[in-house]
């Protein structure tokens, strides 16, 4: 006996070939929790349309109620004649209630019903998402304030450019990530429209109530226009590049852990449960989390850029290439629920040295811009303040010394403007201090901006 949900007007089954081709129940059995809970939404929905009687609703919830928990722990497995997850789970309710089983599928397609289970799946996961994202956060603002008084050189092109507090750089990266979470809440706004009810393409005959479906699944509003129902996938491709900005986010912190744990910066340690070993250099201590966030960023921007052109010059209404919009999808959610904590886990036990973060921080000529803006506040033009500053710079080079390094008469015999007042602004803490305006890294600010941070993750 088939379990195939179509079939009367073919005089053979498929060839293996095509069932082969066909298959997603390997997959999709991810949406069967989904699948269920808008089954007894449209049972509901069924019996107000007097279609089921109250006997036969209690009947189906019941049994829907049975198979969700046999698919849960396992007991209810999908075999390989079943197509799909809702092939699978019409199995399982005729298996549970002989023919009323049948009687569930009026009015219902399952191309409004696979369209709703991945927007169920979404919604629930793109939370879960969310609030790893809040964990990593918090996370980086725990370093942050752990560390809040260790100066860093701060970089641009990787040189040093101007000196930062680590703390300011480490809050960078959370502002990316509040930005991350902020599109995903967006996101969900769009998403809260059910496709129950839509049926193929064209909307039902039958006596539904999409308003009332959508509500039982907490859905914000019905689809308006059915055929737009069934074949919008555009909630999935905007998750898919929210995840892959996500994943493009813990690649840039990633990097930073990779280099910062070299020897060559010797800033960082990570604590020996979030990292790995090798097989043959028995000292090896290596950053694998920071590598998997870069590495695993290929297949989340590769996901979107798979949907997007899966989707590109599809004709309307439905059409099966969209079967190909779940395994991107899973594999990014998957992905990413696993990536998360790990990175949030490297973070918050990572160790910062702050004596080798600090040390450098000055040098590289790194107050040259404190010296050409010093000139500036004493009525130098910046064009001829920065040729001055930039011949300090040359004089140190040539000396192999750094700008703190100059005396009085150094500073003279580079330029007559150059007075012994400069070097009070020749000093880290000075040049920290005097990036005071908003959202700078004068410590001032730095604190403010944390304080800012830990108000607004309160309120997550
Ligand atoms: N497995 C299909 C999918 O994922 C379900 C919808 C199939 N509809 C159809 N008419 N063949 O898209």
């Amino acid at each position: 006996a088939t379990t195939r949900l179509w079939g009367g007007r073919f005089s053979s089954g498929p060839s293996p070939q095509m069932v082969a081709l066909s298959l997603s129940v390997h997959f999709d059995m991810r949406l069967a929790p989904y699948d269920i809970e808008g089954s007894r939404a449209h049972a509901r929905v069924l019996h107000s349309a007097r279609l089921l009687d109250d006997d036969e609703l209690a009947k189906m919830l019941g049994a829907l109620d049975s198979l969700e928990k046999d698919v849960a722990d396992g007991t209810f497995q999908a075999k390989v004649e079943d197509e799909d997850v809702h092939t699978a789970l019409e199995r399982g309710l005729i298996e549970r209630l002989g023919t009323l089983g049948g009687k569930l599928r009026a009015g219902r397609s399952r191309n409004d019903q696979v369209a709703t289970d991945l927007r169920l799946y979404l919604r629930d996961n793109v939370r879960k998402i969310a609030a790893a994202v809040v964990d990593l956060e918090e996370a980086l603002l725990g370093k942050a304030n752990e560390y809040a008084d260790v100066v860093a050189p701060g970089m641009t092109h990787l040189q040093h450019a101007q000196p930062i507090l680590f703390a300011h750089q480490l809050l960078a990266h959370v502002h990316a990530f509040a930005r991350d979470v902020d599109r995903l809440r967006d996101w969900d706004k769009r998403a809260a429209v059910s496709p129950l009810g839509a049926g193929a393409l064209a909307g039902s005959s039958l006596k539904l109530d999409p308003g009332a479906v959508a509500k039982d699944l907490g859905f914000d509003r019905p689809a308006d226009n059915s055929i737009d129902a069934v074949s919008d996938r555009d909630y999935v491709a905007e998750f898919l590049f929210a995840a892959a900005m996500i994943g493009v986010h813990l690649s840039r912190i990633g990097e930073e852990v990779v280099l910062w744990t070299t020897t060559e910066f010797g800033w960082v340690r990570l604590h020996d449960s979030w990292a790995t070993g090798s097989s043959i250099m028995p000292q090896k201590k290596n950053p694998d989390i920071g590598e998997l966030a870069r590495g695993k960023t290929g297949r989340f921007v590769g996901n979107l850029v798979s949907l997007l052109t899966t989707l590109k010059a599809l004709p309307l209404a439905y059409d099966r290439d969209l079967q190909e919009d779940k395994e991107c999808t899973f594999d990014s959610v998957e992905q990413l629920l696993m990536l998360l904590p790990a990175v949030s886990g490297m973070i918050a036990t990572m160790t910062v040295d702050a004596a080798r973060v600090s040390a450098g921080a000055g040098a590289g000529h790194a107050l040259a811009t404190d010296v050409a803006e010093w000139l500036v506040r004493q009525g130098v033009p910046f064009r001829e303040a920065h040729e001055v500053s930039g011949a300090a710079v040359q004089f140190c080079d040539e000396r192999g010394c750094e700008l703190y390094d100059l005396t009085a008469e150094d500073l003279a015999s580079v330029d007559a403007r150059l007075t012994a007042e400069v070097m009070d602004v020749l000093t880290v803490e000075g040049a920290l201090a005097s990036r005071s305006t908003h959202g700078g890294t004068a410590p001032v600010r730095v604190a403010e901006q944390a304080e800012r941070i830990k108000a607004s993750l309160a309120m997550q």
